[in-house]
């Protein structure tokens, strides 16, 4: 749905804004605002583009960057550590060229580090978008990360 078409949805009330941003934000291809989407929505609701792009960068739930396709939680917690998580970490990162934002060179992949993910009994262990994998090793990793990408794995 393009933004023309989620505004349509609601009354040019100034209470809609957050609404209409995570709609916004949702409808796109990499799930974020920009500058553009900012202007249409503050001009719809008649507020200024500061206000919207203040709300914006206030809410971590909003984002002005391109969002990863598959954003990956590594779990740090304990059991997992003992379970070499940190290497599978270190490895994830390499196999996927992460940046210092930790974001893959080609932006569909992004790591991070979590606490207890609650899948102690299959650690070391890991969370893609919804999708939980547990028993890692780099084999697995490999095995993972090549049916992401070519789009045989439904995370
Ligand atoms: S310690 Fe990693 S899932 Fe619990």
């Amino acid at each position: 749905m393009d933004i023309e078409n989620i505004l349509k949805k609601y009354s040019k009330d100034k209470s809609y804004l957050l609404e209409i941003m995570h709609d916004v934000e949702k409808s796109k291809e990499n799930k974020n605002l920009d500058l553009n989407d900012l202007k249409v929505i503050s001009k719809y609701l008649d507020i200024n583009l500061s206000a919207a792009y203040g709300t914006a960068t206030f809410y971590s739930m909003f984002s002005l960057k391109p969002q990863a396709k598959y954003v990956i939680m590594v779990c740090s917690s304990t059991v997992c550590h003992i379970k070499k998580s940190y290497d599978i970490l270190l490895f994830l990162k390499s196999l996927l060229n992460c940046d210092d934002d930790n974001l893959s060179k080609d932006g569909l992949f992004a790591v991070s580090e979590v606490g207890c993910l609650g899948l102690c009994d299959i650690s070391p262990s890991m969370m893609i978008n919804n999708q939980v994998y547990g028993d890692l090793d780099e084999n697995k990793i490999k095995q993972i990360v090549g049916e992401l990408r070519n789009g045989s794995n439904g995370a």
